[in-house]
């Protein structure tokens, strides 16, 4: 039997929301998905995922949200992601910090479904190896599923290239997140695992990644300190829809979407 995920890059403020509201029931009907992972460590105000928002989504149809480097920005999620395993945040922080970084679901079919986040190292902040660290989340996951997804939200393509073939033929899918900008060179690795570098936003596009354009032009012009604003228009759900064989936890396809909203 095939499971049929849905991965879903960086959610960016209310644009990102607005545009999950108008597509994502109706994707997850049309293309018969079985669940559903995305990237909210934007989510709110562009940085951070509050809890009213959390739960939006995972009524939604969204099954697991995971973070990045913006995760921990709005404290009042601390409780939550204590809590709820639906709610991820990258693994490789220091030792005893609030929440989890691995955990395992079950699908609308019965079928348990891992689920990994982990931050790269390269031009980002410092954290603990992401290698060896998704290798330790993997001991302790491995003996529940064999249909494992690694959402691996790093900046360097290098790094997130080097992570898929890492953990080639040990998860079904290795997806980028943190640029978004969506890539274009998903391919299933030779030993059964899904790749992308960058799932790329779901948010506003006539921006620049998520912000509005005339602020981050005017700082990149003048090189002054500039208040950034959300963008709004041209706003897209982009990810992609991996089929997994749920007997092995191999990938057999892995389709890139963007879906276009109203706004
Ligand atoms: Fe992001
Ligand atoms: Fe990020």
């Amino acid at each position: 039997m095939d499971l049929r995920i849905l991965v879903i890059g960086d959610i960016v403020g209310k644009p990102g929301r607005r545009v999950l509201e108008q597509r994502l029931p109706a994707f997850i009907e049309r293309e018969k998905i079985d669940f559903v992972i995305a990237n909210a460590e934007n989510a709110s105000g562009g940085a951070g995922l509050t809890p009213n928002v959390a739960d939006r989504f995972l009524s939604l149809g969204i099954d697991v949200l995971t973070g990045g480097d913006h995760t921990f920005q709005r404290r009042e999620i601390f409780p939550m992601m204590q809590e709820n395993a639906r709610v991820l945040r990258p693994a490789n922080y220091p030792e005893g910090t609030v929440g989890r970084g691995v955990t395992v679901v079950e699908s609308r079919g019965g079928h348990a479904i891992g689920i990994i986040n982990a931050l790269g190292r390269v031009f980002m902040p410092p954290m603990n190896c992401p290698f060896h660290e998704i290798e330790r989340c993997l001991r302790t996951i491995a003996s529940k599923t064999s249909t494992i997804f690694v959402d691996f939200h790093a900046e360097a393509t290098s790094e997130k290239v080097a992570m898929g073939w890492y953990l080639d033929g040990r998860v079904s899918a290795v997806v980028g997140t943190h640029t978004h900008i969506q890539t274009a060179d998903e391919r299933i690795l030779p030993k059964g695992t899904a790749y992308l570098t960058d799932l790329g936003m779901t948010g506003a596009y006539d921006s620049v990644i998520g912000r509005e354009k005339d602020c981050v032009l005017r700082r990149f012009v003048t090189q002054l300190p500039t208040k950034y604003e959300m963008a709004e228009g041209d706003e897209k759900i982009c990810g992609a829809v991996v089929v997994v064989d749920a007997q092995t936890g191999k990938a057999r396809s892995i389709e890139r979407v963007q879906v276009q909203g109203d706004n």
